[in-house]
């Protein structure tokens, strides 16, 4: 078989892996929350573009800069970056259509499809292993495979991903294991810190939601829950906000939504 034949076929697989583990599914989610959720959004979208866009005006260099998560590009401020730099490139699991004509009007933005953490691959891998055992090795086992490489950039922008990153990693290995929630938390907090040290010191920003909290119908509390676990979170120089994320109820029944977020330079 020819080289790209082989690569033709294992980009299918790929893609099949990534649609099971619900990484398109999560993508189209948020546009279509977004279209719910307009104005508890914009403000978020608004601050983490400003933020991203002051972080980048401070890079030393102006040759290239890297969008990890661009998505849909709500919270990227592309045509921005494409004027300040002269290359952009976007990063996700899956480019909408809009984005790759977006892209191709400006010129100097390229997109690159892949697996940011590393992880999905070997952890579908793992499913397949051990989804019949008794008893598995615990997730920590899993190393992640063929990671970016970011130190050629000038600029990185981290874009509201961090927690995205093992949500689905970990929502598709409870598909098949009942783990406790400590190891649950051991091995996202490793996919945390691997993503997180792999951004390049004074040149890279990251903007994260890091804490969850729900409320009732009439604004009433009712619960927290941390999504980072890394001392990133305690940083005093952050910027901080809060996102609202579901005032319609669908995210969890009967509650509302909001998330805590922070935004780093690193
Ligand atoms: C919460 S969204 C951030 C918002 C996004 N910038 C937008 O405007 O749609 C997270 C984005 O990261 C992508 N993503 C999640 N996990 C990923 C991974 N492991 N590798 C690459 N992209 C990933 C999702 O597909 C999604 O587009």
């Amino acid at each position: 078989m020819n080289c790209s034949l082989t690569t033709l076929f294992k980009d299918v697989r790929q893609w099949i892996i990534l649609r099971e583990m619900g990484y398109f599914d999560d993508q189209s989610g948020i546009l279509r929350r977004y279209r719910r959720e307009r104005d508890g959004w914009d403000a978020h979208l608004q601050r983490t573009r400003d933020f991203a866009l002051q972080a980048a005006a401070k890079a030393e260099r102006h040759d290239s800069a890297i969008v990890l998560g661009s998505g849909w590009l709500l919270d990227v401020p592309l045509k921005e970056l494409s004027a300040m730099f002269g290359k952009v490139t976007l990063v996700d699991v899956r480019h909408p259509f809009s984005v790759r004509c977006q892209a191709r009007k400006l010129g100097n933005v390229e997109l690159q499809t892949c697996d940011i953490s590393g992880f999905a691959m070997p952890v579908y891998r793992y499913v397949r292993k051990y989804r019949n055992k008794r008893q598995p090795p615990v997730p920590n086992i899993i190393q992640p495979q063929g990671r970016l490489e970011l130190s050629g950039y000038d600029f990185v922008f981290s874009c509201n991903l961090l927690s995205q990153l093992d949500i689905l990693l970990t929502d598709y290995l409870l598909r098949f294991f009942r783990f406790d929630e400590a190891t649950v938390i051991t091995f996202l907090r490793e996919v945390q810190r691997l993503h997180i040290e792999s951004l390049p010191k004074q040149r890279s920003c990251l903007v994260t939601d890091f804490e969850e909290k729900t409320y009732a119908a009439n604004g009433v509390e009712l619960g927290r829950k941390p999504l980072v676990y890394h001392p990133i979170i305690g940083r005093t120089d952050a910027c901080r906000w809060r996102w609202l994320f579901d005032s319609a109820m669908t995210y969890y029944p009967d509650k509302k939504t909001s998330f805590e977020v922070l935004a780093v330079e690193l």
